[in-house]
């Protein structure tokens, strides 16, 4: 196990009511000036957007709407300019991780002169810089930046998609299941795997022996596979929202992946594919991992691979290699159950024009060549996106 140091400040608020009571202290505690930050209209359909405005009808609010799934430097670059013009002391985001993402880089934006893509690029800018608080009521359960200190922006004009991180994690996260009920069928399967593939990017991790991560690990996994078809077939199924919700937090505050080396590698290959497609994060997942994991599986790794599949699968068999076999299958089956695509001509990826430069950026971004569980080359990750 890697020596390791671990704080995470957030002050979390889980359950359901507690916005009535908790949210005008939470933000009001910063000052009046508050940015709210939102998506592209789904908390004015679910009512959310005027309850906040009421329970804050005393404080002075500016907003930046229209934050897209995959958000833009466009939209930070904007709440960049309203949270310098108008003195903001606190940014309050409204929404799924899309919207909480980008509020992270507009509450750095506020002590930067320049334009934020620099930020982006070059995280380290972010930790000689003040930050302002970041208050956020998260709507959709999936990638866990309601507990971390991480963003993820694209730039269409350069084909990026970038993870850029700051010096703070959320000040206040409100977690309330229940607003998660009307996010879309398509939306909640993209989520929960987002979260599934958050704990095997961890999970298969060249350091060995740390039970305590692999048995943390582990049950969340079990509790998306879950509750994740639950939560699709009955979308107001409290007990699933709640369940996929506090998952996708403890998946990604940091937690779980104490003791490892950290090396992530389906991640860094779908962000390619989100910025050259802006497909959903989520679906591209699905797509990769399982192609991941059958790239990974050797003699080297197939002991993992069987534990993954007795502890997390169920599987009874004392063959590791049929185990691990099984498994990688199970997860295959697991997200074409939730109802998405499981091949790129199922997003609309049909030609492989692209692949060679975004799996060069793929490895380069992700250091995929060295610093992952099973480094992969150029070639190897053209190779991915063509097995699928
Ligand atoms: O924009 P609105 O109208 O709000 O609609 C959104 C959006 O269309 C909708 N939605 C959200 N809550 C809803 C709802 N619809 C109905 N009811 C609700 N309660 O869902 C759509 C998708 O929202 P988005 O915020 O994009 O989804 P998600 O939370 O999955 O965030 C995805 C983004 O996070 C990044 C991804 O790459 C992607 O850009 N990630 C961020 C990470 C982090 N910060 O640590 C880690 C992840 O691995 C991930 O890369
Ligand atoms: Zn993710």
């Amino acid at each position: 196990m890697k020596d390791f140091q671990f704080k995470n400040t957030t002050d979390i608020r889980f359950g359901s009511n507690r916005i009535e009571t908790e949210l005008h202290d939470a933000v009001a505690q910063f000052g009046p000036n508050v940015l709210l930050t939102y998506g592209g209209g789904s908390i004015k359909r679910s009512g959310l957007y005027d309850s906040v405005k009421k329970i804050l009808s005393d404080l002075n609010i500016v907003e930046l709407a229209g934050i897209e799934p995959n958000p833009k430097i466009s939209s930070v670059r904007e709440g960049q300019k309203l949270v310098k013009e108008n003195k903001i002391d606190v940014v309050l985001a409204v929404g799924g991780g899309s919207v909480v993402d980008a509020s992270k880089v507009i509450a750095s934006s506020a002590f930067y002169e320049g334009d934020p893509w620099d930020l982006v690029l070059d995280s380290t800018k972010r930790f000689k810089m003040k930050q302002l608080p970041l208050v956020d009521i998260l709507t959709l359960s999936a990638t866990g930046t309601e507990m971390n200190a991480g963003s993820v922006i694209s730039n269409p004009e350069t084909n990026d998609k970038l993870g850029t991180y700051g010096p703070n994690t959320p000040a206040v996260s409100f977690l309330d299941p229940a607003l998660t009920m009307s996010v879309s069928k398509w939306q909640t399967a993209a989520g929960s795997i987002d979260i599934f593939s958050h704990l095997t990017e961890q999970y298969f991790d060249k350091e060995k022996n740390n039970d305590v991560s692999d048995g943390m690990i582990e049950g969340i996994m079990r509790t998306v596979i879950k509750w994740a078809p639950i939560a699709v077939a009955e979308p107001d199924n409290y007990d699933a929202r709640a369940n996929l919700m506090w998952s996708s937090t403890m998946a990604l505050n940091g937690v779980v992946r104490l003791g490892y080396q950290d090396g992530w590698t389906s991640h860094p290959i779908e962000h390619e594919l989100s910025a050259y497609y802006d497909i959903t994060h989520g679906v591209g997942l699905g797509i990769i991992t399982p192609r991941w994991m059958k790239f990974v599986l050797s003699a080297e790794t197939v002991a993992k691979f069987a534990k993954f599949g007795r502890n997390v699968w169920h599987i009874q068999n004392d063959n590791d290699q049929v185990v691990a076999d099984i498994a990688i299958q199970a997860v295959y089956d697991w997200v074409k159950s939730l109802g998405v695509p499981t091949t790129l001509p199922g997003v609309d990826i049909n030609d492989d024009t692209n692949f060679k430069v975004m799996a060069e950026s793929a490895v380069k971004v992700g250091q995929l060549d060295s610093a992952v569980y099973v480094d992969m080359s150029v070639n190897d990750v053209v190779d991915l996106y063509k097995a699928t």
